[in-house]
């Protein structure tokens, strides 16, 4: 079992840039060929070593819920049939897995959102997945690396990858010490910087492992870009004390958030992924 017992899923967003789908269909449910974006984050939770998927959802994503439920009717009629075994990796992550759900009532950030997620975490270290970031890799998923660091580092520590100085608006932005090839000590992070004031070109993608101080953090800070309660800010607050880590993951992230990462990635899998079970 692993030393981070418990993933906070923040899936109460709207997903306008993909409506009218997103309308009455959560986006965490957009499907890579056949498996919704929120089965994979499960998965690479899962591969490191945590049971316990804890999702903040809101109004319209009941689906999530039934996605990760027993669908008897369906069930019944498949029995025995070669379809069954469609089946057979969602059944999997049913019978192991635990799921709770708090719902997030006002959209006001992702800080905000994890926040909500308090409930579920409790005073533990916990991962956060943002099912839109879609990562593949070779060996470890990324999670699995961020957890063998957390056993070592103790502190919080966000995935970074390095993006091209027009792209530094849409991500949280760090700049730190490198302790290690891949491994930088947070010095300072801004969210969504324009490219004249990003400290640096190394960009957080949606994984993290959070201490749980930062909820106290988090009720502290007040609202920051878009007047939205960010995530970014209150790691800031731990950043100043040095405890947060920075690591630039191995593999290949998919902004599945966007629809020409949606379609990347798509491709990629009905190449690489879907092809290969079939
Ligand atoms: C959020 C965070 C941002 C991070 C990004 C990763 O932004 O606020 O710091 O870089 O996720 O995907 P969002 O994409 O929700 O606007």
């Amino acid at each position: 079992m692993s030393i981070i017992r418990k993933c906070l899923f923040p899936a109460a967003g709207y997903g306008t840039r993909f409506l009218p789908v997103t309308k009455s269909m959560p986006k965490e449910m957009l499907p890579l060929v056949n498996k919704p974006l929120i089965q994979y984050g499960v998965e690479e939770a899962m591969a490191a070593g945590i049971t316990d998927m804890a999702l903040v959802t809101g109004r319209g994503k009941r689906a999530l819920e039934d996605h990760f439920d027993i669908s008897y009717e369906l069930e019944h009629q498949i029995a025995g049939t070669a379809k069954e075994a469609a089946l057979t990796e969602i059944r999997h992550i049913i019978d192991v897995c635990t799921f709770s759900y708090t719902r997030q009532i006002e959209m006001k950030g992702l800080g905000h959102a994890i926040l909500t997620g308090e409930t579920l975490v409790g005073d533990h270290p916990f991962a956060v997945v943002l099912a839109d970031d879609y990562c593949v890799t070779e060996d470890a998923g990324v999670l699995s690396q961020m957890v063998a660091l957390y056993e070592k580092h103790q502190c919080s520590i966000v995935a970074i990858e390095e993006v091209s100085a027009d792209e530094t608006h849409k991500y949280g932005v760090i700049a730190g010490d490198r302790e290690a090839d891949d491994l930088y000590r947070v010095r300072d992070m801004v969210e969504k910087p324009d490219p004249e004031s990003a400290p640096s070109n190394l960009a957080i993608i949606g994984r993290y492992i959070l201490t749980p101080d930062i909820f106290t953090i988090l009720r502290d800070t007040p609202p920051g870009r878009n007047g939205e309660l960010q995530i970014t800010d209150a790691l800031m607050s731990q950043a100043r004390e040095g405890r947060v880590l920075a690591y630039r993951f191995r593999g290949r992230r998919f902004d599945c958030g966007s629809v020409e990462g949606f379609i990347e990635a798509t491709n990629y899998n009905y190449q690489h992924v879907y092809g290969a079970v079939q």
